[in-house]
């Protein structure tokens, strides 16, 4: 997978895509990044990306032509949805999916991380100031929000949709890491985690997990993940696909609680 992140601080990359899952990815030409820095589009001579609003108020707002400029280098040229003999916009294979990050833009989930990883090439827009000027939307093919609070850029949001689609590239994880990548998959939240040493400030392992009884490590472990998931997440359960055996434990649960079965 190749990805293009406009931004006007390719600078704060360096470190968050060097290491670990994502820096290995990347040494192993799982995934090739290409930090496109939008000042370089600039055309005037004082390379001026932003521009204070139309209508007054306080703040700057970057400006269309050098992120149109900087997209279309990288992805192509794009036909807006009123230009009928444009070159094609979005669809045909080896086409780039353009993602403006953006506190507007529908929330980032795993399911979206999914959607992602299966394209070629992406392209992501990190906006700053105030905002990007309006007509910047009409060349991306979506907007991505991280989640409801307002960064100063869409910098680090890049970074974490970048880092949630590496993991899922075939080959991004080795073997031992894949196998723990159901956790969020089906909604449920992972089970608690214990390594050596045994006792650990007056906290010690539960016993079950050095029992060797797998069918039994097995069950507490769902159990657990599933009590969590009750506690903290009520929500995910509504969409999570549950067998038998959860809707028996998480009644159990329930009825722990004092809660009526459902
Ligand atoms: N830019 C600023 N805040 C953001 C957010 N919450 N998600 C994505 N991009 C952003």
């Amino acid at each position: 997978m190749r990805i293009d992140v406009l931004t006007l601080f390719p600078e704060m990359f360096a470190g968050p895509l060097d290491h670990s899952i994502v820096g290995r990815a990347r040494k192993q030409g799982i995934l090739e990044i290409r930090l496109v820095n939008i000042r370089d589009f600039a055309t005037d001579k004082h390379r001026q990306v932003d521009d204070t609003p139309y209508g007054g108020g306080p703040g700057m707002v970057m400006k269309p032509e050098p992120i149109y400029a900087a997209a279309e280098a990288v992805a192509g040229p794009r036909r807006l949805p009123w230009e009928e003999n444009g070159p094609e916009a979005e669809g045909g294979p080896g086409q780039a999916h353009v993602i403006l990050l953006d506190p507007q833009g529908v929330p980032f989930t795993q399911a979206k991380a999914w959607e992602l990883a299966a394209k070629e090439h992406l392209v992501l827009i990190c906006g700053h100031y105030e905002g990007v000027d309006e007509r910047v939307r009409a060349i991306v093919d979506e907007e991505l929000s991280i989640g409801d609070y307002v960064l100063t850029g869409g910098e680090l949001a890049a970074m974490v949709v970048i880092d949630a689609v590496c993991r899922l590239l075939p080959g991004a994880l080795g073997e031992a890491e894949s196998a723990r990548q159901e956790s969020f998959e089906g909604f449920v939240l992972d089970h608690p985690h214990y390594t050596r040493p045994f006792e650990f400030r007056g906290m010690k392992v539960p016993e079950i997990l050095l029992s060797g009884h797998h069918e039994e490590i097995r069950r507490w472990r769902r159990r657990e993940a599933l009590k969590r998931t009750l506690e903290r997440r009520p929500d995910l359960l509504e969409k999570a696909p549950l067998s038998e055996e959860d809707r028996r434990m998480l009644a159990e649960l329930r009825a722990a609680r004092g809660e009526t079965a459902q």
